[in-house]
């Protein structure tokens, strides 16, 4: 008997030694090759997934980028991330050349935690869904469509203050910031207006938003499988909002044009084809994390920004408050304040260089190619990210330093300040985003100065950059 166990228990530790050379050497040899980027490949599986992420979380995200480019002199080096053989693209240069080569060399490409979230997705393909999203938007992000937004936007920002800052005297501002562009991307997309509707199932979206990005293992626990359960649920929510709106529809109740989702359910594709209602749920998933959280986080560091830097709230203060002495009692801001907002938006984009919400996105490669006299194999996933250009002296002289006078003239040269990406991917949403970003700048310099109630918060980047305690300030509302 005993030798039986024994023998068991050999079998045992020879298969998963051979499983783990196996794995080993597969894991090498996807490395071994000629001329490929210098780099580090960490261990199978895992690869460098987690140095990636850990920067972020410890704040410095763009720290995994600098290391390696110093340690390796490149701008490209190779590594291994989400299970994946990668290299990593930094620098204006690289980001031209992964903007301009798009479908022609490389390709967009999000990870399989993505795919896994979004499962419709999967049945045909991402590259698939995300060529309908884009079809979809133009008629929703269109320069009339944009400008009707900005007294929605206007409204909802006005009841989103009275309702969660005023009469108070301590606020948190990252909580408040995601109910505000939760709030415009609910009523913008499908018409959804009620706050406590809103709050439903607005909360799983943090979690989600924090397992996207993640090493894809589906084990109880782990912020994978806390963001498949959340994007469950808020798919259930979304699904049965979609039944409502096909019954009002029906009833006249609801119009064609009214909303992306009333689009969605009414258009058909070259086939005759119309989106399902589970397609359309993810879609609209899609469309409230990629509206929202971004927007959301570009927000809360501007008033970080502003509580720390006096000078620049009395520029952005001074712009403002001409803008809102102009207007008659109740009167919307329009197209034309929003134009009038120029040192705001400068000081927004100089937000959105130090903090920017994505630190950047993956391509696939199509095809065998050299870059830089490196070989990149087909199939390989490469990775831009913006802090690779937005800290670098480089680029930005004391990169640390709060300066937008950066954006004024002609601004950064091209290729450099990229939060919202660049070439035929580049965010679909950016004016859609530039406007709920001034109008909340309005609405928060009019009513009031702050300061931070933690001097030190830490930031941490998982995947947006948020104050790790979400930034709670102190306020003093403006004498009357
Ligand atoms: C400050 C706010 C925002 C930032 C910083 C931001 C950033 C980005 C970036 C960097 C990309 C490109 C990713 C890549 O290269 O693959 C992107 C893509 C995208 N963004 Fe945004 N975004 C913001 C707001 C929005 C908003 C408000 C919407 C929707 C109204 C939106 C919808 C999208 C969509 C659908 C894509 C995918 C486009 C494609 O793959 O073709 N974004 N965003």
């Amino acid at each position: 008997m005993e030798h039986f166990y024994l023998s068991l228990l050999l079998l045992f530790v020879s298969l998963v030694s051979l499983s783990f050379f196996v794995l080993f050497y597969k894991h090498r040899s996807q490395f071994t090759g000629l001329n490929l980027p210098p780099g580090k490949t960490g261990y199978p599986v895992i690869g460098e997934s987690l140095e990636f992420l850990s920067t972020g979380w410890k704040g410095h995200p763009e720290k995994f980028i600098f290391d390696r480019m110093t340690k390796f002199s490149s701008e490209v080096f190779k590594t291994s991330l989400l299970g994946q053989p990668a290299a990593v693209f930094a620098g204006a240069a690289c980001n031209k050349f992964l903007f301009s080569n798009e479908n022609k060399l490389v390709i967009s490409w999000w990870p399989d935690s993505v795919n896994k979230v979004f499962p419709s997705s999967t049945q045909t393909s991402s590259k698939e869904e995300a060529k309908k999203m884009r079809k979809l938007l133009p008629s929703f992000l269109k320069p009339e469509a944009l400008q009707r937004y900005i007294g929605i936007m206007d409204t909802i920002a006005a009841r989103h203050f009275a309702d969660g800052w005023e009469n108070k005297k301590e606020v948190v501002v990252f909580p408040l910031a995601k109910s505000y562009t939760f709030w415009v991307a609910s009523r913008v997309f499908m018409s959804v207006e009620d706050p406590e509707h809103i709050a439903k199932f607005s909360e799983p979206f943090q979690v989600l938003a924090s397992g996207l990005i993640s090493i894809p293992i589906d084990l109880p626990g782990t912020p994978f499988n806390r963001a498949i359960k959340a994007s469950d649920f808020i798919r259930k929510e979304l699904h049965k909002i979609i039944k409502q709106r096909k019954v009002d529809l029906a009833e006249g109740k609801a119009t064609p044009t009214q909303d992306i989702l009333s689009h969605m359910l009414l258009t058909c594709d070259e086939n005759g084809q119309y989106m399902g209602e589970l397609d359309i749920a993810d879609k609209i998933l899609g469309l409230l994390i990629g509206g929202h959280d971004t927007a959301s986080a570009a927000c809360t560091f501007i008033v970080k920004y502003l509580s720390e830097l006096p000078d620049i709230y009395e520029g952005v203060y001074k712009e403002q408050m001409e803008i809102a002495k102009s207007k008659a009692p109740g009167e919307l801001l329009n197209w034309d304040d929003i134009q009038k907002m120029k040192y705001s938006w400068n000081v927004a984009c100089e937000v959105l260089r130090l903090a920017p919400p994505l630190q950047g996105a993956f391509r696939e490669a199509l095809t065998d190619f050299v870059f830089n006299g490196f070989s990149i194999p087909k199939g390989w996933k490469l990775y831009w990210s913006a802090n690779s250009t937005h800290k670098s002296a480089e680029y930005f002289p004391e990169p640390q330093k709060f300066d937008p006078t950066r954006f004024e003239g002609n601004g950064p040269a091209p290729y450099t300040f990229v939060p919202f990406g660049g070439g035929p991917r580049m965010c679909p949403g950016k004016e859609y985003a530039r406007l709920e970003i001034l109008v909340f700048m309005h609405h928060v310099v009019k009513r009031f100065k702050w300061e931070k109630m933690i001097p030190d918060e830490k930031i941490v980047v998982d995947p947006m950059p948020m104050p790790a305690k979400g930034l709670p300030v102190r306020l003093f509302p403006h004498k009357a």
